[in-house]
C-alpha cells in the first residue's frame, strides 16, 4: 500500500546551514497493516510522516501509495489523495481548532469532499463518526477545552475517518496521554483498524505501546533507519546497540526486573543533525563502537528472515 524509498527531507537553517531530518529513509507498508516509527526526540519521525503526507515537498526518493509517485500528483489527484491517507497529530491541545465546535471539527472534511448530499445526512454520519471513537451526540455541540485529553484525541480520529481514509499516520497520537488512557486509544485504533482495514503508520518515541499496535517497527537515528524487523522479534531480539538502549530504557513493571534493568547503554544525547558523523551515527554513544565505525557509514543489511541491521559489529556483538 505504501511504499517508501529513499526518502530525504532536508530544511535549510540559514545560507549554508543544512538540516538532513531526513536522510535516505526506505520502507514499505502492507494494507492493514501497522509500521511503528521509533526513536528519540529529533530523529526525524514527525518529518518522515509529514513528507508522506505531502505537507512537506521531498528533497529526495519517492512515497508511493497505492503504486502512484505522491510527489508528482496534480491538485485533484492530490485531493483525492488527502482523502485516502491522513494523519493524526501529536498534541491534542493545539491540533484542535479551539473555536470550533466538535460537529465543525469532524464535519470539515465532510465539507471539503462533499461526502454527503443533506444536511441530515452530514449531521447522521457525525454523530456515526463520534459514536465510533466512543463519544456520542451530546458531545456534538461543545468546544475542545471541554473535553479531556483523551477524548479531544478521540476527536482526533473522529476528524481523520471522517473521509473514509485507508491510512492513517498516526503521529505521537498517546504520547501527551495519562498511561491508562495510551492504553485506550491504542485498543481504540486497533479495533477500528479490524473494523475498517485501515493501514497504520505509528510514530512515538515510547516503545512500550508501540509493541502491541505494531507489525513491524522500523527505529530511526538521527534522519535514518538503524533496524527494522517484526515487532516481536524487535523485543525479543534486538541487535543493533541503539535499538538495545531503547528498549532497556523502558521501565519494567516488575520490581525485581527493574532493579535489573541497566539503564546506561543511551548515555550522552543526539548529536545535531546539522553536522552529523562521518561514519557510523550512532558512534559517540555506542558502547561496541571499532574504529571502522568511525571511518564508515553502514548500510542496513539483512539479518535473518526480515530483519535489517545497520551495524558493522552486529556479528560480534555478545550482549
Ligand atoms: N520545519 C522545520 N524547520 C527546521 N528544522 C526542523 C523543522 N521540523 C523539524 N526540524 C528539525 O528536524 C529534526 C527532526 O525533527 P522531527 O520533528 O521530525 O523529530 P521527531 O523524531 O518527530 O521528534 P519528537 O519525538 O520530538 O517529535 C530536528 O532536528 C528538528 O529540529
Ligand atoms: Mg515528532
Amino acid at each position: 500500500m505504501l511504499e517508501v524509498n529513499n526518502l530525504k527531507k532536508y530544511f535549510h537553517i540559514s545560507k549554508n546551514q543544512l538540516l538532513k531530518a531526513v536522510d535516505g529513509v526506505s520502507f514499505s507498508v502492507e494494507k492493514g497493516k501497522t509500521l511503528g516509527l521509533v526513536g528519540e526526540s529529533g530523529c526525524g519521525k514527525t518529518t518522515v510522516g509529514r513528507t508522506i503526507i505531502r505537507l512537506y515537498d521531498a528533497d529526495g526518493g519517492k512515497v508511493l501509495f497505492k503504486g502512484k509517485e505522491i510527489h508528482k500528483l496534480n491538485k485533484s489527484q492530490y485531493k483525492e489523495f488527502t482523502k485516502e491517507m491522513q494523519m493524526i497529530f501529536q498534541d491534542p491541545y493545539s491540533s484542535l481548532n479551539p473555536r470550533k465546535t466538535v460537529e465543525a471539527i469532524v464535519g470539515e472534511g465532510l465539507d471539503i469532499h462533499k461526502l454527503y448530499s443533506s444536511k441530515e445526512e452530514r449531521r447522521k454520519r457525525i454523530y456515526e463518526l463520534l459514536d465510533m471513537v466512543g463519544l456520542n451526540k451530546e458531545h456534538a455541540n461543545r468546544f475542545p477545552h471541554e473535553f479531556s485529553g483523551g477524548q479531544r484525541q478521540r476527536i482526533g480520529i473522529a476528524r481523520a475517518l471522517s473521509v473514509n481514509p485507508e491510512f492513517i499516520v498516526c503521529d505521537e497520537a498517546i504520547s501527551a496521554l495519562d498511561v491508562s488512557i495510551q492504553a485506550q486509544i491504542i485498543n481504540l485504533l486497533i479495533n477500528l483498524q479490524k473494523e475498517l482495514n485501515l493501514t497504520y503508520l505509528f510514530i512515538a518515541h515510547d516503545l512500550s505501546m508501540v509493541r502491541y499496535i505494531s507489525d513491524e517497527v522500523a527505529v530511526m537515528y538521527l534522519g535514518k533507519i538503524v533496524e527494522k524487523t517484526d515487532s516481536e522479534d524487535l523485543f525479543l531480539n534486538p541487535m543493533h546497540p541503539y535499538t538495545k538502549g531503547l528498549i532497556r530504557a523502558v521501565p519494567m513493571p516488575d520490581p525485581e526486573s527493574e532493579r535489573n534493568r541497566v539503564h546506561d547503554l543511551l548515555a550522552g544525547e543526539v548529536p545535531s543533525p546539522l553536522n552529523p558523523p562521518e561514519g557510523c551515527r550512532f558512534y559517540k554513544r555506542c558502547s561496541f563502537r571499532k574504529e571502522i565505525c568511525n571511518l564508515q557509514e553502514p548500510t542496513l543489511k539483512a539479518i535473518g528472515n526480515n530483519h535489517l541491521v545497520a551495524c558493522h559489529m552486529v556479528h560480534s556483538l555478545s550482549w
